[in-house]
């Protein structure tokens, strides 16, 4: 999705904003510009495609600058384009700015510039902002009172950096739904969508709040509200590295971080498992832990591959807390009015924690009194940072657009959620240890399991030209059979499709014939016999099929195609070492296919617009 990155100080900008941008391109983006001040003349380059076609017209062009903006674009309104890349300026070119966001009453607002005479170049909604401010300078106010008067008619979400050539000593930057984080140098400062632009030059960071406006020059910075009101900021320090965003050597992100899997669960459980009590602590949850424990219901909110851990997350929590639950599609819990009772707790899992979609079924949430909780990754963001208590899943930055280890790290923190309240309610010490040492025991166990590359690089070569896909898994693996899915589908556009395995004679039997290779999740529990007669109804319609099997199983190497063998683990746990496969398969298929694993076509990592 789009980045902002901005910088103001006594260095060139140039180099720094196309660092920037090139730090943010994980996120998805379908164009690029920048926009400087070189004396006293703004200069914007942009143009459709990669950061790296910006580079070398800029280049070319060998400007110079100690104050600028630069932007990745993710489309929404109108075609991607240079028209409609970002900076937007206005028509006497002195006020340029960038925009993440959408801003939804941009129809009324242009109707009314152009009544005023104001001339649009592009069709984004995002040029509104900019003729808007001017229409306020044009009356005589200054830019920072200009951008105030101006996002008070505003309806929609912004993250904002804007750049006026008449005042050539700060960048603007203004945030309602959109993240922005204020970078604090030595006799200069940064502004940025998202940390990793400008960690290479900084790890003191503010974060800025919905309803904020910045002023950001080399030497000082204030925000204030969109009345003018003074606000106090807090300077956070940041603990990650920029080695912890690199590739380490693999040839992508995604691989990178599949390989990570067992440190990133290590790193999960860290601290968190009490042995002797065959119980957890996890310290984010402490104030509100007996409200929890008490809780009639659970509800859990969220998207994509956040919401199939959440259903994992249901089957745990009802199975060992005995707490009804229930998991909701952040999008549509967010508008379909939900009935919230006040002992109901409610969980929003979300990697990045920026999800619009989450974040505002969280404030719905807020608003209607429940107790809100956050399972994120990303710490200091958004979601973390509304929810009233919640739990870092520590998994690292997760760059490629795939979730792959934020997902095995979120299933991790929902086992540890579900041991802390499980213990205060029924849970023996005895059951409660076996958990915990089957906890403690899967790092190792995936370590085994991504020995196998080599082996499900095989399998991809055979499968790499089928055009569908059916994953099928019962009771916990019934959500590993939709991520599975998921992944092949975003990242190589086969189309695939999950489903509950005994589904399948409801209506995805009818499409079983030998084009239509079929992933078992099948580990040895107690539905691995109707799996088993699953997979027969498939072999006898000609389907092909592979097996997401335990280590010992040798029988169903008679029944299946190809079979990968994973090591044994309680049934709780399985996901966590059933998913590992199905991230490799996805992997080796998209790569074999020559596609850009790390940015799959229209997909943005985080997805900050409805
Ligand atoms: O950052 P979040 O976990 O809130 O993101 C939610 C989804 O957008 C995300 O999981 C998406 O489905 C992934 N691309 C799946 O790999």
């Amino acid at each position: 999705m789009c980045g902002i990155v901005g910088y103001i100080g006594e260095r060139n900008c140039v180099p720094i904003l196309i660092n920037g941008l090139k730090r943010l391109e994980y996120r998805g983006y379908d164009s690029a510009g920048i926009g400087i001040i070189d004396n006293n003349k703004s200069i914007v380059v942009k143009n459709k495609g990669k950061v790296s076609l910006l580079e070398d017209k800029l280049e070319e062009l060998n400007l110079y600058s100690n104050i600028g903006i630069g932007h990745t674009r993710w489309a929404t309104h109108g075609i991607p384009n240079e028209l409609n890349a970002h900076p937007h300026a206005n028509e006497d070119n002195t006020i340029f700015l960038i925009h993440n966001g959408i801003i939804e009453n941009y129809q009324v607002l242009k109707k009314g510039l152009i009544n005023f005479g104001y001339k649009f170049k592009s069709e984004t909604d995002s040029e509104v902002l900019v003729h808007l401010i001017d229409n306020f300078i044009k009356k005589g106010y200054d830019l920072t009172t200009s951008v105030q008067l101006a996002l008070s008619e505003v309806e929609g979400t912004y993250g904002l950096a804007i750049v006026y050539s008449k005042e050539p000593d700060k960048i603007i930057a203004a945030r309602k739904g959109s993240p922005l984080v204020v970078g604090i140098g030595d006799n200069e400062n940064f502004i940025a969508s998202d940390v990793s632009a400008i960690l290479a030059h900084t790890k003191q960071v503010i974060y800025l709040e919905d309803g904020e406006i910045a002023v950001i020059k080399k030497d000082s910075f204030n925000a204030t509200t969109v009345h003018n009101d003074e606000i106090e900021k807090e300077i956070h320090e940041i603990t990650m590295t920029l080695d912890e965003i690199d590739r380490g050597g693999y040839a992508h992100f995604m691989l990178k971080e599949i390989m990570e899997q067992p440190e990133t669960l290590r790193n999960s459980l860290r601290g968190r498992i009490i042995d002797d009590e065959g119980s957890s602590v996890l310290g984010g949850l402490t104030d509100v832990v007996n409200k929890l424990v008490n809780s009639k219901r659970i509800i859990i909110t969220a998207c994509g591959t956040s919401w199939h851990a959440g259903l994992v997350g249901e089957y745990m929590f009802e199975q060992f807390c005995r707490i009804p639950t229930e998991v909701e599609y952040a999008s549509e819990f967010r508008y379909r009015n939900p009935i919230i009772e006040k002992d109901d707790a409610i969980f929003f899992i979300s990697q990045s924690g920026e999800t619009a979609d989450t974040l505002a079924a969280l404030k719905e949430a807020k608003m209607k009194g429940a107790l809100v909780l956050g399972i994120c990754n990303a710490v200091g963001s958004s979601i973390a940072r509304e929810t009233n208590a919640g739990v870092y899943t520590h998994a690292g930055p997760e760059i490629g657009v795939a979730s792959t280890k934020a997902f095995t790290s979120q299933l991790t923190v929902l086992a540890l959620i579900t041991l802390l309240i499980a213990r205060r309610k029924s849970l023996s010490r005895i059951d409660g240890k076996q958990i915990a040492d089957e906890l403690r025991l899967l790092p190792e166990k995936i370590e085994k399991i991504l020995t196998l590359n080599d082996q499900i690089e095989v399998i991809a070569e055979e499968f790499k030209n089928s055009t569908n896909f059916l994953y099928l898994g019962r009771g916990y693996n019934f959500p590993v059979a939709l991520e599975g899915a998921l992944k092949l589908k975003e990242i190589s556009y086969i189309h695939a499709e999950g489903y509950p395995a005994a589904e399948m004679k409801h209506g995805p039997i009818a499409l079983i014939d030998e084009n239509m290779p079929v992933v078992f999740i099948a580990p040895k529990d107690s539905t691995y016999e109707k799996i088993i007669s699953n997979i027969q109804e498939v072999k006898a319609r000609g389907g092909r099929t592979i097996a997401i099997a335990s280590e010992d199983d040798n029988d169903i190497d008679q029944l299946v195609d190809y079979s990968i063998k994973i090591p044994n683990t309680i049934r709780m746990l399985t996901p966590i070492l059933t998913v590992i496969p199905l991230q490799l398969l996805a992997y080796h298929i998209a790569v074999k296919k020559g596609l850009n694993v790390d940015q799959p076509r229209n997909l943005a990592k985080s997805v900050t617009v409805e």
